[in-house]
């Protein structure tokens, strides 16, 4: 056990607003394991804030067509209320272009240079000459010289995945000035990345630095462990550390050649964890250094698995090059979260913004946490829906843990005028209490007891969707109990037993108002006003709780008296999920137009891949076709079939009649997302009974190379029930 730790997470880009991927990638499990840190009585410092340098931010500062400093002003205050309002509590929320952070990568960047970690190098980089710049490689496209997109970056081709360098860009153009931008020298400072191979991977491999046992092995997960070790196998190469830009850190003025040289964003970025350390402490009257040099403090990153090589290989080779520092104890990155089947995308707004879900769900952050939390991509991608959203919270957070927390409290008022019931548990057993069934009073608490500890277990590894899981069986056996016993039933001939089950709700209770308080902090704070004890503040609560029930002392004394009973949570209605998928929805039509728009005012055709189209049928003659009966109409209802994972049952509104028509797209559309479609049917095909169904019909639908799937339909608006001819 560590006597300190200080937890980071990734800073994120002040180039736009925060989504659900970044939530569940990195800022959640950061904020429930430090959470939870503090409930167990530990010093913990969590640090985080906005990165504004790089690429990233000077790309969007020219697509919005303002400077890059307003960019930053804009997104870092949003970003510090988002995290505010979705309940991630950082000790600073911090930002790179503040003077202390620029002075701490400067001072970092010149002792690598006194320890001769730096090589000088010149090479040819692109230059604009309309421009008269260096262009960093997001800056450079041309075609992809793997797969021909004529619009390829020059770090990646986006529509193939091929990392890139902009010299291997055919026909390279600038985007800032649409010229040819020519080769050009010039130097800068490359670390000797290769020098810091060997040990980096004994130590991600083995736990071993300089003698020491520094991480057990096999506690780091196994695909960022797998992701390091394919770089350390294609060999690690000097990376230069800084670029020619005119926004970032300065390289100290002093150095010689430093004019119009700035630090490279991956070097000064990760360094903003120990200058946003440095503000905390200063702020607070607190020494710094023990959190970022004392073998006792365990450093851990969170962060999302498209920055594992930063904070495993480039910045421990950093810290290591620096000297002083202590390494991480563990980077427990996380996979991706897709949206609805597809990769979520800031560009093409396929996302769920935090502050949009925040202003929409007032007073229901902890259901986006929890199901979150639920589908964490720990160990490998997951997916979020907005029907699964619905489900986690009106089957688990609505009916089991608000349901479970009313009842009790209700019935507590109902029967003890909202004191909790004193227990006499001998008296208790000769009126009926049933102990095969539910045990002792006293094993019910080592129960909870149990299940407290095991809970801690699971999120000291990393395993919060486990640890969730266990929480709820809490709230379930709290439940269990209730329905067992049947107080409501009972209270007449055994009012001693109706005691003993009340008082041991109200521990279950209890428990959960400060072991929920990690994943749903909120909802502990509504908890806690209800049984009237004070907020959970991270002061060692779960600590002292464990050791009550481990001595069979219930945590709630008796006769302590309680609020009333409120919802923890509401139900959400279809309505309001047909409303946010309605939403994305209309983004994906957008999307759609506009890449239409884009490929036909291409100049040039993108070069087709190799594709290969379906044989075409033998001859029909014209009669054959006379004979199809097809028709225009809307799919009124829909839903899905029992058994079938293939077919949706649709109501199709023909005009002059309304049909039920068998389609096999359930794979592609739920039946949420069809309802309202336009539709082209086959409307004389012989009826056909499928899953005990009649189908009269068939939907017409279109198919691309990859059987994606999309309806053909006619023009907005048009009639139902006429031909198509
Ligand atoms: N801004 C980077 C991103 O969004 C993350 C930076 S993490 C840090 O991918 F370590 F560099 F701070
Ligand atoms: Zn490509």
């Amino acid at each position: 056990m560590k006597k300190r730790y200080l937890v980071t997470a990734a800073l994120p880009y002040a180039n736009g607003p925060l989504h659900i991927g970044h939530l569940a990638g990195a800022y959640l499990p950061a904020d429930i394991y430090v959470r939870y840190l503090r409930l167990m009585g530990k010093d913990v410092v969590f640090v985080c804030g906005s990165d504004e340098h790089g690429a990233a931010i000077t790309v969007k500062a020219r697509k919005e067509g303002i400077t890059p400093q307003e960019i930053v002003d804009k997104y870092h205050v949003m970003l510090r209320d988002t995290f505010v309002d979705i309940g991630i509590h950082f000790d600073l929320y911090h930002r790179t272009s503040s003077p202390l952070h620029h002075k701490t990568s400067q001072d970092f960047f010149l002792k690598l240079l006194e320890n001769g970690q730096f090589d000088e190098k010149e090479s040819d980089q692109y230059y604009d000459p309309v421009a008269e710049q260096f262009l960093a490689d997001r800056y450079i496209i041309g075609t992809c010289p793997n797969c021909a997109n004529p619009d390829a970056y020059g770090d990646q081709c986006e529509r193939c995945g091929t990392t890139l360098s902009p010299t291997e860009l055919i026909t390279p153009r600038s985007t800032l000035s649409g010229a040819t931008p020519e080769l050009r020298p010039t130097k800068h400072w490359y670390l000797k990345l290769d020098e810091h191979e060997a040990w980096l991977r004994t130590w991600i491999n083995t736990g071993m630095v300089d003698g020491k046992l520094q991480h057990q092995p096999g506690s780091w997960k196994n695909h960022v462990v797998g992701q390091c070790n394919s770089w350390l196998d294609s060999g690690l190469q000097p990376r230069a550390m800084t670029r020619d830009l005119d926004w970032g850190v300065d390289v100290p003025q002093h150095i010689p050649g430093s004019a119009g040289k700035k630090l490279y964003v991956w070097l000064d970025a990760p360094i903003g964890y120990i200058s946003a350390t440095k503000q905390w402490a200063a702020d607070h009257g607190k020494d710094w250094a023990p959190y970022w040099q004392s073998d006792d403090t365990g450093l851990v990153h969170f962060i999302g698995k498209d920055n594992i090589v930063f904070h495993c290989l480039i910045f421990p080779a950093i810290l290591k090059a620096h000297g002083g520092f202590i390494l991480p104890v563990n980077v427990p990155a996380n996979q991706f979260l897709n949206l609805e089947g597809r990769k979520l995308s800031t560009s093409k707004n396929w996302a769920v913004w935090v502050h949009e879900y925040c202003a929409d769900f007032k007073g229901q952050e902890d259901a986006l946490r929890y199901n979150m939390i639920k589908n964490m991509p720990e160990q490998r991608d997951a997916e979020f829906t907005w029907k699964g959203f619905q489900e986690t919270t009106n089957t688990e957070l609505v009916n089991n843990l608000a349901n479970f927390v009313h009842r009790v409290l209700v019935l507590t008022h109902k029967y003890y005028d909202g004191l909790v019931p004193e227990v006499d548990t001998n008296l208790a057993i000769r009126s009926g209490w049933n102990i095969e069934q539910v045990g002792y009073f006293d094993e019910e608490l080592l129960l909870l007891h149990h299940k407290v500890e095991e809970m801690g277990k699971e999120i000291m590894q990393f395993n919060f969707r486990e640890a969730l899981r266990i929480l709820m069986e809490i709230s379930s056996a709290g439940n269990a109990l209730l329905q067992f016993n049947e107080p409501w039933k009972t209270v007449k001939d055994s009012p001693e037993a109706v005691r003993v089950v009340l008082n041991l709700g109200l521990q279950f209770v209890a428990a959960l108002s400060v072991a929920c308080q990690p994943f749903m902090p909120f909802t502990s704070e509504k908890m806690r006003k209800m049984i009237n004890l004070q907020s959970v503040s991270g002061s060692g609560e779960l600590l002292f709780i464990l050791n009550d029930l481990a001595e069979g002392n219930p945590i709630l004394p008796a006769n302590h008296a309680i609020n009333t009973a409120e919802h923890l949570f509401t139900r959400i209605p279809d309505e309001v999920i047909q409303a946010q998928v309605a939403r994305l929805e209309a983004t994906d039509r957008t999307n759609q137009a506009e890449s239409a728009a884009e490929s036909v005012s291409a100049e040039e055709p993108a070069v087709a891949a190799s594709v290969s189209y379906p044989e075409l049928k033998e001859f029909i003659q014209y009669d054959d076709f006379a004979n199809m009966d097809i028709r225009t109409g809307t799919i009124v209802a829909a839903e899905a079939v029992e058994k079938s994972k293939k077919l949706l049952k649709l109501q199709v509104d023909l005009g002059f009649e309304t049909r039920t028509i068998l389609s096999g797209i359930a794979l592609h559309f739920r039946p949420e997302s069809v309802v309202g479609q336009q539709v082209v049917v086959l409307a004389n095909l012989a009826p056909r009974v499928m899953m005990g169904t009649t189908s009269a019909g068939m939907i017409l639908m279109a198919e691309d190379s990859e059987g994606q799937l999309s309806f053909v339909a006619p023009p907005q608006g048009w009639p139902n029930g006429f031909g198509v001819k």
